[in-house]
């Protein structure tokens, strides 16, 4: 199932994000089970990480029940300032009482085939994978870039086809110019929630033909991420919900 939420500024739909965030911490934590999130990098996730690293929710989702994966990487040193692990830690990880077992960060430092490949040994581990399973996330967090892009799947890429991966290295379409690490579209759309979040007129255009235009996957990365048996949920502002119908 889809939902659109336009809401009036950026920090209003990060405050949405967060309780939506906690009440499925919550779920799971009865439920006895891990929740495992894939986190984004880019601008759009900075002020929801801003949120959680602060009451109430630094106090009152169970942190350790809370295992962090990452959607994607820069091939970078994990102290540069590209680094999405670095921002991610900056601002969320490094104020959480979270265990570091329960981080899982993709090796950017690495080459981007070995980093892939040793992301997919930690997921298959870490989710308990029989050959051919996919890993199911409670949510994954993601945003777009101006060229439709999510995660590093940009568009026109060979990695946007690869099926028989859980994660691949794949090619940059817009700075930072390095190459990146990315899960496959293939397991975007086994997650059970996705949030979108999607800011500023300049990119309205774009969430528009996503949202409301012709299918055009190789065009459109982000229009193919439709969780099989999910919930996928954009959270706009209206800045980027203007050009909607
Ligand atoms: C990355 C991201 C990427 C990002 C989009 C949107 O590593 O760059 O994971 O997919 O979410 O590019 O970025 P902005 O929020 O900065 O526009």
């Amino acid at each position: 199932m889809r939902d659109i939420i336009v809401f009036e500024s950026k920090e209003a739909f990060s405050r949405d994000a967060a309780y939506r965030f906690s009440a499925l911490a919550a779920r799971k934590e009865w439920q006895n089970d891990p929740f495992r999130v894939a986190l984004t990098g880019g601008s759009s996730p900075v002020e929801l990480y801003r949120q959680l690293a602060c009451i109430p929710f630094v106090d009152t989702i169970a942190w350790d029940n809370v295992e962090l994966y990452f959607g994607d990487e820069r091939a970078v040193p994990v102290d540069s300032d590209d680094s999405n692990f670095k921002q991610a830690h900056t601002l969320l990880l490094s104020h959480l009482p979270i265990p570091d077992s329960n981080i899982f960060r993709i090796q950017g430092e690495l080459p981007p085939e070995e980093a892939a490949q040793r992301y997919e040994a930690d997921l298959r581990e870490g989710f308990a994978l029989a050959a051919g399973e996919l890993p199911g996330f409670d949510l994954i967090l993601l945003g777009m870039g101006p060229d439709g892009h999510c995660a590093s799947l940009f568009p026109h890429k060979p990695s946007l086809h690869v099926t028989d991966r859980l994660v691949v290295a794949s090619e940059p379409g817009l700075a930072p110019f390095v190459p990146r690490i990315t899960l496959t579209l293939s397991v975007l759309n086994a997650a059970a929630n996705v949030f979108f979040m999607v800011e500023g007129t300049a990119k309205a255009e774009r969430v528009a033909q996503i949202l409301q235009g012709p299918p055009a996957p190789d065009d459109l990365p982000s229009q193919s991420v439709q969780p099989a048996n999910g919930e996928l949920l954009w959270l706009l502002d209206k800045g980027a919900a203007s050009r909607l119908a």
